[in-house]
């Protein structure tokens, strides 16, 4: 291992390690409380642990280390990022931010260097939202804001979102209980692929981001008439799944509009699922994102709209259901500033941007201040097994985010 790269390459290899922990053998799927999640968490836990960090499951499936200050018992700097997975994910999303925290508290621990806060690895377990209709669960719960009717959200194979914690090794009923006290936090920072082409545009290998957007997403379920697909004419049909295709169109419509704005049908099941059979059923999701809360709002209201006026005019019936509301989250603009001299250390031109994609960090938003850096990724390739980083910009991004960690001030 050269010198010169130390940081990165370790980073880069335990990545390759973590990616190895999937429900499927052929690519990455690592959706929360399934047995790849356990291993690939416990596999977090011993590094936590060789770094020098206290660490265990909490409640709700975070792994959780802390770093002791000197004197102990002072609040935490919080870092971190999520370790589950979408399906047929690559490797960098989430996973990046958890082992490069951990890369830094070993660094300090190898230099015996203690600061005067104390810093707390978080490696979350549902930021993608991917396996239960619910998302942000971890982090949420860290910022004081589980929801415990999340525990009753159910999965494709009916499993409850509890039954499969209590599963796990965590604990449904004390998951309030993980909530941070505000006075035990100084900040919440998190290091993320950018998922978009900014950076590599601007030949950056990180740069500092101003804002989270805002997103909602619904569970939408039409129910039509399911029929012999030889026998009933189309003028008598009441077919779910072409009416979803139609409602399909009316979002890219609307979700083009303009001030950021992206909307997005990225699951839909049309059921009994047979190629003689007219579709009786059909499910979608939707997934609405804008950087102005207002903008998506309104979208969002004018996409559900037309879904009724097209569900009337073809005799189906509507039920919509909304499984996640974030607002748009800004940064601090002190942790902006600290972010900043750090990059510039490094001899790089300290570049801001918003994130389109959603975060852990927006689970912060008003409980603590938070912060973001950005690592290029290539082609801003993401949610996809062509995910790229190089290990030269994974050292910068980590040597970046030790030296933020080094000079960090509390609300300075
Ligand atoms: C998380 O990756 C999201 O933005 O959907
Ligand atoms: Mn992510
Ligand atoms: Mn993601």
């Amino acid at each position: 291992m050269s010198q010169g790269l130390r940081l990165g390459e370790s980073v880069m290899e335990r990545l390759a390690t973590l990616a190895r922990y999937s429900e499927t053998p052929d690519n990455l799927t690592r959706r929360y409380l399934t047995a790849a999640h356990k291993q690939a968490a416990s596999q977090v836990t011993s590094w936590m642990e060789a770094a020098g960090m206290s660490a265990g499951l909490d409640a709700v499936g975070n792994v959780v280390g802390r770093y002791e200050s000197e004197p102990p018992g002072a609040p935490a700097l919080l870092l971190g990022s999520h370790i589950d997975t979408v399906v047929d994910a690559g490797p960098y999303d989430g996973n990046l931010g958890v082992i490069a925290a951990i890369a830094c508290v070993g660094d300090l621990a190898a230099r015996g260097r203690r600061l005067p806060f104390a810093i707390e690895v978080l490696a979350f377990g549902d930021e993608e939202g991917s396996r239960f209709p619910a998302t942000l669960t971890g982090s949420s719960a860290i910022a004081g804001r589980f929801d415990p009717a999340c525990l009753d959200s159910r999965d494709e194979a009916g499993v409850s979102l509890g039954e499969a914690l209590q599963a796990f090794g965590g604990d449904p009923a004390a998951a309030p209980s993980v909530g941070r006290a505000p006075g035990a936090v100084h900040a919440y920072v998190e290091l993320h692929i950018e998922q978009g082409p900014v950076l590599e545009s601007k030949g950056l290998p990180v740069g500092v981001v101003t804002a989270i957007n805002g997103a909602n997403r619904f569970a939408i379920r039409l129910a039509g008439m399911a029929g012999h697909a030889g026998t009933v004419p189309m003028a008598l049909r009441r077919d779910a799944l072409a009416g979803a295709a139609e409602m399909m169109v009316a979002v890219e419509e609307i979700g083009g509009g303009g001030d950021g704005l992206v909307a997005t049908v990225g699951r839909i099941e049309a059921l009994p699922g047979s190629v003689n059979v007219v579709p009786g059923e059909a499910r979608f999701t939707l997934d609405v994102r804008a950087p102005e809360d207002a903008v998506r709002r309104r979208a969002a209201s004018d996409i559900l709209a037309r879904f009724h006026d097209i569900a009337e005019r073809r005799g189906l019936d509507l039920t919509v259901e909304e499984t996640h509301d974030a607002a748009a989250a800004a940064c601090a603009p002190w942790i902006m500033r600290q972010l900043d001299a750090a990059v510039a250390k490094q001899g790089i031109r300290p570049l801001r941007l918003p994130s389109g994609a959603g975060h852990d960090a927006m689970a912060f938003s008003g409980f603590c201040p938070m912060g973001m850096l950005f690592q290029r990724c290539t082609g801003g390739i993401s949610h996809n097994p062509a995910e790229s980083i190089t290990v030269e910009d994974t050292d910068i991004a980590v040597r970046v985010l030790l030296d933020f960690i080094e000079n960090f001030e509390p609300d300075a």
